[in-house]
């Protein structure tokens, strides 16, 4: 029973030893070792070759995402076919990514870029602050990520609401869903999080037309995928005032090209796609349960829905 690895952004000495803790039998190897690829059952792999998967194992059971998005997956048109992909579900990816839409939500709520700006000119103005029960906060992707954001945005008093594409019901959030309650959504909303997965459905969803249903001067964190957004339209968005700042944590190409023009922008900031990583010493320890339900004869936990893409 063998467990291949692969990720050029992990460490996999740590990710065996997490491995080997939890299921001491399991054999695991990293993608570039030597030995049976027909003794490979699983896969725990983040952005694997095109076409390798198939290629070289004939008896994968799963193919397990290292991240919560299988979109670096579903973009291989040549994947095992009847192998189910598990995403990435376990409690730090979703602590990390909840710190960090609070953190950026907080940061514009409570006006730091100007309060910095301010500053380094030697000002000393009083901007008026309300605190957190006047502004809104409006999150599309009410998933796993989405509604534990909720819970700590929640408990500091924002008001909430929340856009998914089937119907939802969350305690203090106004839920929407489906293209048809897109704009009563966005009309409400102050600072848009986005932690939609990216599919043929959402591909460029932030764009001109959502930036102009939001209020003037709505801010935009986005921590979804790159692809979900149109980066020109973002610049335009900014320069016109209709968003007022934007917080990016992904991007259509990564790492950002140097010469991009979100760089230098004063209303941008960049994060290099590292909202939430999946931790080795807890993440493993939910790979293996699956692995256990699996010989068990039970389904694993948060199979892929290929067809939706997330
Ligand atoms: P999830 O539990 O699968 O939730 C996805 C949410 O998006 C669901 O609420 C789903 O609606 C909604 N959705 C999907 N397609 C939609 C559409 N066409 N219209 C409206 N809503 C739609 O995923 P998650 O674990 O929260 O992760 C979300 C995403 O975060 C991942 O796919 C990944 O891209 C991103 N992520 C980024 C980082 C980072 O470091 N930047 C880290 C982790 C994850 P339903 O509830 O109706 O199904
Ligand atoms: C990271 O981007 C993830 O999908 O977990």
């Amino acid at each position: 029973m063998t467990l291949i690895f692969k990720s050029d952004s992990d460490h996999w000495q740590d990710w065996q030893q997490s491995l080997k803790d939890a299921m001491p039998d399991l054999d695991c190897r990293n993608w570039d070792d030597t030995g049976d690829d027909d003794a490979v059952e699983y896969a725990l792999v983040w952005k694997p070759p095109l076409g390798e998967l198939r290629r070289r194992f004939r008896n994968l059971k799963v193919i397990f995402s290292l991240g919560a998005g299988v979109d670096h997956l579903l973009v291989d048109p040549d994947l095992p076919s009847g192998v189910p992909i598990v995403r990435m579900v376990e409690p730090e990816l979703t602590r990390g990514m909840t710190e960090y839409v609070v953190l950026h939500v907080l940061r514009y709520h409570r006006l730091v870029p100007a309060l910095e700006d301010q500053q380094k000119h030697h000002v000393w103005n009083v901007l008026p602050t309300p605190t957190a029960p006047k502004r809104r906060v409006g999150i599309m992707g009410l998933g796993v990520i989405g509604q534990d954001s909720f819970r700590v945005l929640s408990a500091l008093g924002f008001a909430l609401s929340g856009w998914s594409r089937t119907a939802k019901s969350i305690p203090d959030v106004t839920c929407y869903h489906g293209r048809d309650g897109l704009s009563a959504f966005l009309a409400e909303t102050e600072i848009l999080v986005c932690l939609l997965p990216y599919t043929a459905e959402t591909d460029n969803i932030l764009n001109r037309d959502v930036f102009s249903g939001l209020p003037q001067g709505a801010y935009l964190i986005n921590a979804g995928r790159g692809g979900l957004q149109d980066e020109d339209d973002i610049l335009v968005a900014l320069e016109s005032g209709q968003l007022a700042g934007a917080t990016l944590d992904v991007f259509r190409e990564e790492p950002l090209p140097v010469e991009h023009a979100f760089w230098d922008h004063p209303k941008v900031t960049i994060t290099p796609h590292n909202a939430g990583t999946a931790q080795h010493w807890s993440a493993a320890k939910e790979v293996i349960a699956n692995i256990r339900r699996i010989q068990k004869g039970q389904a694993p936990l948060h199979i892929a829905d290929s067809a939706a893409g997330y």
